[in-house]
């Protein structure tokens, strides 16, 4: 299993580029299973082992998928299958998203129930819940979920919680189901939006995606598209942190501010220098930073995606720092291991209190999952010395590339073979 081995200290320099979000990517490239048409899904994170499980599936599935570059390839070669893999659904989670598709297209789909990882239960009720009120039936039968309908309905639908995953299954359905479908209390976050454009690409109207309304005029025919995906918020938003928390000035392009505006104005308010354009976002920052609360929340509340790498800025802050998780019920797993490396957090169900100290140290450690893994990326880079991070195929489930990217705004990153 690779190993980072990262030399911390080093001021961060320079432009480094962010790939397409991972999370637009995989929903669209699921999305692709709504039509017999061949779609090209361009500026895809193709390096990404979450986007190399999407291929997987549909191809087992029944698509044919050519990788070339960043661009994906999905075309048809025959009649698809409606029963998602087990392995492939217990490797990632998002394999769900292939029931809205399907149980529109065909009235009937079989998917394993995903279980619980490392950052909370996850269930999934919302999403069935959804697909019953468009008029599925569902049972239960040795750990999948079976749910048919001769044909779904469209209607409103009112979500309990602004889910991304459920916001997106269901706007899949809608857009295979002939009429109007309305989903309230929808998630507004931009990768909502991206597959938005792609669903009305394929021949689907869909207006509202990005509000709390989302609104689908689907068709029992839909046609191929191409797209290109909206850049990773999340992973500028990770490169930003880091040189906050490193110091430096770097330039993230292909980034959107617009996507980021809770995590820019954190930054300006922990003493970051911010400026940004169409496509990129400037930061500079030359001291400790200033303590910023920060409490998770949908879209456009600060990203739960992003806590942990704030987390690990906030434990080099000027003072003590709250920071509340209210999307997953246990995302603080990286605080043990920021401690391994002087941090002091102290962590009480959702909320952590971190009291800043001047100077992590460098030491062993080990990725829980992606985001836990960025922190410590983020921890390791600001630390004097060295520190390696284990299990790294938790980092490389969202970041492409990352040791060769950081490399070029002079970080001392290596992967270890
Ligand atoms: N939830 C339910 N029932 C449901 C669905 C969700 O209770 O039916 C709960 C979840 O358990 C969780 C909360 O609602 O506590 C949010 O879940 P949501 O459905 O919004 O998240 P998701 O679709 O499973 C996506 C991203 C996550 C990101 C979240 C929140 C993808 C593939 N994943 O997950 O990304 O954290 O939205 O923004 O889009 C990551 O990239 O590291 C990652 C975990």
């Amino acid at each position: 299993m690779d190993r980072l081995v990262i030399e911390g200290g080093k001021r961060l320099a320079g432009s480094i580029q962010v790939s397409g979000a991972k999370n637009a990517a995989l929903p669209i490239l699921i999305a692709t299973l709504l039509t017999d048409e061949p779609c090209v899904v361009e500026n895809c994170p193709t390096g990404l082992r979450d986007i190399r499980t999407t291929v997987r599936l549909l191809e087992s599935l029944g698509k044919k998928v050519t990788v070339d570059g960043a661009a994906v390839r999905v075309e048809s070669t025959g009649s698809l299958k409606t029963q998602a893999p087990y392995d492939i659904v217990q490797q990632m989670r998002a394999s769900v998203l292939a029931a809205g598709p399907l149980l529109a297209r065909f009235g009937l789909v079989r998917v394993p129930i995903p279980g619980g990882c490392a950052i909370g239960l996850r269930p999934i009720d919302i999403h069935l819940k959804g697909f019953e009120a468009m008029g599925a039936r569902r049972i239960a039968d040795q750990g999948d979920i079976i749910m048919s309908a001769p044909r779904l309905t469209a209607g409103v639908l009112r979500l309990r919680f602004p889910s991304v995953g459920a916001t997106e299954n269901l706007m899949m359905a809608a857009a295979a189901t002939p009429g109007r479908t309305t989903i309230k209390n929808a998630a507004r976050e931009p990768e909502i939006e991206d597959l938005g454009r792609f669903l009305s690409k394929l021949g689907a109207k869909v207006s509202g995606a990005g509000s709390a309304t989302v609104v689908v005029e689907g068709k029992v025919k839909l046609s191929g598209a191409r797209h290109k995906v909206v850049a990773d918020r999340i992973e500028a938003g990770t490169f930003l942190i880091a040189t906050a928390a490193a110091r430096g000035k770097v330039r993230v392009l292909g980034a959107e501010a617009a996507h980021l505006e809770a995590v820019i104005a954190a930054l300006r308010k922990a003493g970051a220098k911010i400026g940004s354009g169409r496509g990129w976002i400037e930061i500079s920052m030359d001291r400790r930073p200033k303590p910023v609360a920060v409490k998770t929340a949908p879209h456009p509340g600060f990203p739960t995606d992003l806590q942990a790498p704030w987390m690990a800025l906030m434990t080099l802050a000027t003072g003590f720092t709250k920071v509340r998780e209210t999307v997953f019920e246990n995302r603080f797993m990286h605080a043990a291991e920021l401690a391994r490396m002087g941090a002091q957090i102290a962590v009480s169900g959702s909320a952590a209190v971190v009291a800043g100290v001047e100077q992590l140290s460098g030491a062993p450690s080990m990725a829980s999952d992606l985001r836990a893994g960025a922190a410590l990326l983020i921890a390791a880079l600001a630390a004097k010395g060295r520190t390696t991070i284990q299990r790294v195929y938790h980092i490389d489930r969202g970041y492409e590339a990352v040791e060769r990217k950081l490399a070029r705004v002079g970080a001392r990153v290596e992967r270890v073979k």
